[in-house]
């Protein structure tokens, strides 16, 4: 992807030029040559500037500021501009503003105003894509196109007349017939049969519960919908600039947004690109590795682009925190080391108004003399002599399924209790960081072969294969590793027969007879041989089918009843988890189990180092993070190499700075 394009780390900036007066132009030039940019994206939000009326088009100024990044040597990532529509298309066509569950529009006045099956909104965005793409696809300085921006983010569903028209010709496509439809929703339930097509509405405000059929359709529609729009001006972009890579940036909390199948979505872009901003205060560097292994994991392990971070603070949360001093740059860093060849911040300049002017930005309000300015060009200087690492790919024999359906269908209304599958999986992710164990995060049909060990965290919906997959693995050697919830339903959220984990049953050896949510003020435990935990969240009662017990519940009605249990199956093993155990317990348990089947981390580390190696042609690349506030240790034992940050050679002990990095490059 970038790293075939050019042999070095792409460090740059979100630039909006339209913002400021031409003359400023010059001196920002300046400073990026010197702060070591070599990659702007560029006119993420200038439909309104590029396009003034529907047959005006002003291109002058942009054909201006591509100029002068070409005359300074900085390449461009050309955004297509439409994710934030002029104020002209809501005005000529009311309709493509969207709609939500309770009828209401939203209007113009801020961005992501537009509905995605809107046929205006898609063509004058075509449109405009044509124009850019003929005018600027084959200028030397642009190496890539970003479509649009965050699609989803704000919006995650509209609920028009545009949308339920659409819905039901995808509807009819899906199930051919009203009869297969009526019998994948369970219609029979609440005299919600149909009759005719023009009866199924999207899931607008309902006085109860939704069919929750129709709503995970609902949330497939609406990824495919928004899919729709990129795959519209990505075909405009192929046509005229086929030799250019395009790729959309994905968001949300943790990577894990909800309203976009990114895993559905990444066969489409050349490269997988994200926009990463953890809470400098808050933000545990496990959940930031789970985001960036998790882009890794959608591009099926290639290289991808950190499209945005902040340089410091944001100005969308409650409490925004400044970025400690060395936090910027650590965090860079871990994004480096879990496979991203472009650093890219927003914005470089802090806007003067509108509604992020309290935003930090590379070049922030007090100038260049600032902290935040002098550690972008410290890090601009570093990372110009960390190219060796390009391409570079993390080997893992974990794999951690994450599945958007199931996240849909997991959080639905009216089950057993509220679950947060994102902190579900993350849990586990966590567990194995602090020991440095490579994770790869993978869908549940994909091939298992490579790995010794797979866990699938609370994988309540079931498509077909998914089971005889695991069961395979587990049959030829393999370690699997599920937990409560799982095995209940299929792809329309209909209960699968044999009682739970419905196909899992023999992979585990265990029936789940009923399963309890446990409200947060409740006190619940777990006891092995050796050690006890608090348990949280959910409770299954496991009957044992050939499973043997490794822990058991020790209060109410179900105490001495199995709460984690094992199954030889095959050649391999299968681990069931009935509750949601805690984080030091998990971790002795998954490390024991990492330990019985083989696997290690790459280098022993104190706590609060993150170990990381990416391998290449070059050789290999062991990244030390530490995350910690004091000087930490490392013995590198049998290894040594040179300090790509410092180019310092590093054998036997040596120590990291507070919030320090190192590069060492093994050979
Ligand atoms: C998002 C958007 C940017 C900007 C930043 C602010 O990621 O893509 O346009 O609004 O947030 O943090
Ligand atoms: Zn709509």
């Amino acid at each position: 992807m970038v790293a075939d394009r050019v042999p070095c780390v792409f460090y740059g900036a979100d630039y909006s030029p339209e913002q400021w007066p031409e003359s400023v132009w010059p001196e920002d030039m300046q400073f990026m040559r010197r702060a070591g940019v070599n990659l702007v994206t560029l006119g993420v939000f200038s439909w309104a500037r590029l396009q003034p009326s529907p047959d005006q088009y002003t291109f002058d100024w942009l054909d201006r500021v591509v100029g002068l990044l070409h005359e300074n040597g900085i390449s461009i990532n050309l955004a297509t501009a439409t994710a934030s529509p002029p104020a002209w298309l809501g005005r000529l066509h009311p309709e493509s503003l969207p709609q939500n569950g309770h009828g209401a529009r939203y209007h113009h006045g801020s961005r992501q105003h537009f509905c995605p099956n809107s046929a205006a909104y898609r063509d004058h965005g075509a449109k405009l894509v044509r124009q850019l793409a003929t005018r600027y696809g084959r200028h030397p300085a642009v190496v890539m196109w970003t479509v649009n921006n965050e699609y989803g983010n704000h919006l995650a569903a509209c609920y028009c007349d545009a949308c339920a028209t659409k819905f039901r010709e995808w509807l009819r496509e899906k199930y051919g017939s009203l009869d297969a439809l009526n019998e994948q929703w369970g219609t029979a339930f609440w005299s919600q049969w149909y009759h005719d097509w023009a009866e199924i509405l999207p899931p607008r405000l309902t006085p109860a519960c939704s069919n929750p059929g129709r709503q995970l359709d609902y949330h497939r529609f609406m990824s495919e919908s928004l899919l729709g729009c990129f795959l519209n001006e990505k075909k405009v972009l192929k046509e005229l600039a086929p030799h250019l890579p395009v790729t959309t940036n994905f968001s949300g909390p943790h990577g894990l947004l909800k309203s976009a199948n990114y895993f559905a979505w990444a066969e489409h872009v050349d490269f997988v690109s994200f926009n990463s901003y953890p809470d400098p205060h808050h933000a545990d560097p496990a959940d930031i590795a789970f985001s960036l292994d998790l882009q890794r994991g959608l591009g099926r392990g290639r290289a991808w682009a950190l499209l945005e971070q902040a340089p410091s603070q944001v100005n969308w949360r409650k409490y925004n925190a400044v970025k400690r001093p060395g936090q910027m740059r650590l965090w860079t860093y871990q994004a480096l080391a879990r496979g991203a060849d472009a650093l890219v911040f927003y914005p470089w300049r802090a806007p003067r108004a509108g509604a992020e002017k309290f935003h930090s930005a590379m070049l922030p309000h007090g100038g260049p003399d600032t902290r935040v300015h002098r550690e972008v060009i410290q890090l601009g200087q570093e990372l110009s002599r960390l190219g060796l690492v390009c391409g570079g790919r993390i080997a893992a024999e974990v794999a951690l399924i994450v599945d958007w359906e199931n996240y849909w269908a997991l959080e639905l209304d009216a089950r057993p209790g509220p679950l947060d599958y994102s902190e579900i999986v993350r849990s586990y992710y966590r567990a194995l960081f602090e020991p440095d164990v490579a994770i790869d995060i993978i869908q549940p049909e994909d091939d298992l072969a490579r790995y010794k060990l797979v866990i699938a965290p609370a994988l309540y919906l079931v498509r077909d294969g998914v089971a005889e997959n695991l069961s395979t693995f587990v049959g030829n050697g393999g370690t699997v590793v599920m937990s409560f919830f799982s095995g209940v339903v299929d792809a329309s959220d209909r209960v699968l027969d044999g009682g739970f984990p419905g196909p899992f049953r023999k992979l585990l050896g265990i029936h789940v007879e009923e399963m309890e949510a446990i409200e947060p003020t409740m006190s619940r435990h777990v006891r092995t041989a050796a050690r006890s935990t608090k348990c949280s969240q959910w409770i299954d009662l496991i009957e044992l089918e050939g499973a043997e017990v490794v822990a058991h519940f020790t209060e109410d009605f179900y105490a001495g009843r199995p709460a984690i249990t094992r199954n030889a199956f095959g050649r391999g093993l299968a681990y069931y988890i009935g509750t949601q155990v805690e984080m030091e317990f998990l971790r002795r348990l998954l490390v024991d189990i990492c330990e019985e089947t083989g696997i290690r981390p790459p280098l022993k580390v104190p706590a609060g180092v993150e170990a990381v190696t990416r391998e290449n042609e070059h050789g290999r690349f062991l990244f030390l993070l530490n995350h910690s506030t004091n000087p930490q240790f490392i013995e590198l034992g049998g290894l040594e190499g040179t300090d790509l940050v410092t180019g310092q050679a590093l054998t036997r002990q040596f120590q990291i700075e507070p919030r320090g990095v190192c590069v060492v490059h093994v050979g």
